[in-house]
């Protein structure tokens, strides 16, 4: 018996399986892929009749789902659940744990797109999300199916954000969270939000890979529900930026959407989101979604250059870009589909690429984390290399609030974040986006002779 709205295929095998059927570490058990979630009734196939009677209809969706913002209703409310009808994978709305995430800005990105010469260049800021990360779209949906399921307990592996939105949601919903963190390596502003929604907060002596390692075998043997993005439960929630996106550009998709890759689920669930949108007539067609790592953390990168995405080998992951500091994700798969599906490519930034960029969005009043912004860095590198073409429109999806990583802005602007080496050839660029703190006495003659040097 499979689920009445939604059931789950491997991606490996394509094996289709119940919900109750899913294991505590989401693996297929015949062939050890992940689940992806797929809904029978939008398929014309066999099932013809069926099909007519649950397939959405596009403008009436459209309508809908406009509708609701003006609704007071939580579930309406929401950037996610507002477009429940994509998304069915709870039995009764009385599950939803919600914190009106989504509904996220985008953003034109005008100096960028002078610097890059892409006109139509735009920023989705998914930092503008409850706990100031994409992560909050996906845990809504994960989380309430967690609580529908009866679960107490529910625990992650992170670099930071996935646990603050865990711990938030789990709070919400009165349930307890588990998280597992590499110690020394996740930045300050994530941890103490993890504290503060009352997280069990455990630092690990490892990295995030042997975090996830660890608790893989703990969910195995504990009734604790996982909620890291191998959960097929969290793309659902995570593919409604797409939907936004599509819906603030007037159903006409960008040609482009560039997306960080860490444990690279993201870019998945955006790719879904746009597939499925085409393939109900949504849209009419799908926007090439490329990845950008960050140098140091860069596996799909050397799988893509090597084996053309056939094979995967882990890295040892280093990068100030702590939130995709991973060198062995478990997504990649997915990632590799999405990416040759729409014709998307991969790229890698380096640190004071990162930093530059980073510095860049900040100047334009908007800014966003370090891992977020490897994709302003990678745009460049795709233009120069003549794979994105200057009058097409590009989306960045940036994924995380500057506020997240205020030590890393600061070491910057201070000129204490980069090494001689890392910096070399790029100094010009970064000093005209340095902005120190100045010390003085406090006269107003002192401030007015600063704010003359600086209007010079
Ligand atoms: N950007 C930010 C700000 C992130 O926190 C993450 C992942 C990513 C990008 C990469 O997304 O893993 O789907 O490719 N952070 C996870 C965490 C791993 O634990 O918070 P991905």
């Amino acid at each position: 018996m499979v689920n009445e709205t939604h059931q789950l295929r491997c991606t490996g095998c394509a094996r289709v399986i119940e919900q109750q059927a899913l294991r505590g570490n989401f693996r297929c058990e015949a062939c050890g892929d992940l689940y992806e979630v797929e809904y029978p009734g939008w398929s014309a196939g066999r099932n013809e009749e069926r099909s007519q009677a649950t397939r959405p209809n596009p403008n009436a969706l459209r309508w809908l789902w406009r509708e609701r913002r003006a609704s007071t209703a939580m579930e309406d409310q929401s950037g996610v659940w507002r477009f429940r009808e994509m998304l069915p994978i709870v039995k009764s709305d009385a599950s939803i744990v919600s914190l009106r995430e989504g509904n996220t800005p985008l953003y034109p990105l005008r100096r960028a797109a002078r610097s890059t010469g892409v006109e139509r260049l735009f920023a989705k800021h998914q930092g503008m999300n409850p706990t100031g990360s994409f992560k909050d779209t996906g845990m809504t949906t994960a989380l309430s199916v967690a609580s529908e399921m009866g679960f107490s307990w529910v625990a992650c592996a992170s670099t930071g954000n996935t646990s603050a939105a865990m711990a938030a949601y789990a709070a919400r919903a009165g349930m307890r969270s588990l998280v597992l963190i590499p110690e020394g390596k996740i930045a300050w502003g994530k941890l103490a939000q993890s504290l503060d929604y009352g997280a069990l907060t455990l630092q690990v002596k490892t990295d995030f890979d042997g975090c996830f390692r660890v608790l893989s075998e703990v969910v195995e043997r504990a009734p604790v529900y996982l909620l890291n993005s191998v959960n097929p439960y969290r793309l659902e929630g995570q593919k409604t930026p797409a939907m936004e996106i599509a819906e603030q550009m007037e159903w006409e998709v960008p040609d482009h959407v560039i997306v960080p890759g860490g444990n690279l689920a993201n870019s998945s669930a955006l790719g879904k989101g746009f597939l499925e949108m085409k393939r109900l007539g949504l849209t009419t067609r799908v926007p090439k979604i490329s990845v950008v790592q960050a140098e140091g953390a860069n596996p799909l990168y050397c799988s893509m250059v090597k084996t053309g995405g056939k094979t995967l080998e882990p890295v040892a992951a280093n990068t100030r870009a702590s939130a995709i500091r991973i060198g062995n994700p478990a997504s990649w798969k997915k990632a590799v589909r999405v990416i040759q599906e729409t014709g998307g490519w991969v790229e890698q930034a380096s640190e004071a690429e990162i930093a530059l960029a980073k510095a860049e969005i900040g100047a334009e009043g908007i800014g966003c984390e370090p891992a977020s912004a490897v994709t302003l860095a990678g745009l460049k590198k795709l233009v120069r290399q003549g794979r994105i073409a200057r009058e097409e429109s590009v989306v960045l999806v940036l994924t995380g609030h500057t506020l997240k990583d205020s030590e890393y802005t600061i070491q910057y602007h201070r000129g204490k974040l980069l090494g001689e080496d890392e910096a070399a050839g790029m100094e010009a660029e970064i000093e005209a986006t340095r902005r120190n703190t100045i010390e003085l006495e406090a006269a107003a003659d002192n401030v007015l002779r600063e704010l003359e040097r600086a209007s010079r």
